[in-house]
């Protein structure tokens, strides 16, 4: 049986995507068969960065409405081989998910991988609520701003009240922070909440913390997931936090400001 892991966060903007396919493709890396979902019906962009959009064919919708067969709209990934996209629809009509549409494309699915990752689309309302309905583990994308904790705080009722694991009273879903977008110095200078200030808030495990990194929009430019990219400081933090998914204990880097040099402290500049 595969782990159905969902990507979220309530408010929008704040990495999910990028996320999704890093981690995504990191899992496929240490040779879990993996599949990603893109849930953001009308606003597809799961394709874009990961760089299958011309080779889309056939949507989650359409497999839906019985268009086509999932395997038509499986898009195998040419990098890592045992990755695949499911891409989301660019249809306005967001009732074209249904529940039992889902259920039956991730029972299907489940039968052949191993991991089935869920980008969610922002907010609460019906397509999060079906990215999440059925995750077994819940990674919430959170960036270091209170509008984005208090979301990811709302999120994280929403998982414990309407998933499948909730309505059914079994073991609740296993929760995972991701903190991205993080600026060592920017919280330094107080423009930025701490990390332990948002553990405080939000209370469940730390998997990662991925810093700013111009990398990322090289990365979604070019349609390589950022986890692709070695030297990449963002790149790193996603290869940690998929090891620390897998169970491997790795310290977190990236988390400090950098030390400023004695002539920057005397002059009040900025660390390069
Ligand atoms: N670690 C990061 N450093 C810099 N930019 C980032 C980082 N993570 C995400 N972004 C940028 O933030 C924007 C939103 O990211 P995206 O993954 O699409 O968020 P969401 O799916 O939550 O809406 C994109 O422009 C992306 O390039
Ligand atoms: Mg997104």
């Amino acid at each position: 049986m595969a782990q159905v892991i969902v990507v979220t966060s309530g408010k929008g903007g704040v990495g999910k995507t990028t996320s999704s396919a890093a981690f995504a493709t990191g899992l496929a890396q240490s040779g879990k068969k993996t599949v990603v979902i893109d849930f953001d019906v009308g606003l597809r962009n799961l394709d874009l960065i990961m760089g299958v959009e011309r080779r889309v064919v056939f949507d989650i919708v359409n497999v839906i409405t019985g268009e086509a067969k999932l395997n038509q709209a499986l898009i195998r990934d040419k990098r890592v081989e045992t990755l695949s996209i499911l891409p989301a629809s660019q249809t306005r009509d967001k009732d074209a998910l249904t529940k039992e549409g889902v259920a039956t494309i991730i029972e299907e699915l489940s039968k052949d991988f191993d991991y089935i990752l869920c980008d969610s689309p922002a907010g609460i309302e019906k397509g999060a609520l079906l990215a999440l309905y059925f995750a077994d583990q819940a990674i919430v994308v959170t960036n270091p701003e209170v509008s984005s904790v208090r979301d990811s705080d709302r999120i994280l009722g929403v998982l414990q009240s309407k998933s499948r694991r909730a309505e059914e009273k079994k073991d609740p879903v296993k929760e995972h922070l991701l903190v991205t977008r993080y600026d060592p110095n920017r919280v330094e200078r107080g423009e930025m909440l701490k990390l332990e200030d948002i553990q405080e808030i939000l209370r469940i495990p730390l998997l990662g913390v991925v810093p700013e990194s111009e990398s990322v929009l090289k990365a979604s430019n070019t349609g390589n997931p950022v986890i692709l990219d070695e030297p990449s400081p963002a790149g790193q933090a996603y290869r940690d936090a998929v090891a620390r998914f897998l169970g491997e204990d790795r310290p977190m880097r990236f988390v400090d400001a950098e030390k400023k040099g004695f002539l920057s402290r005397l002059f009040g500049g900025r660390a390069a």
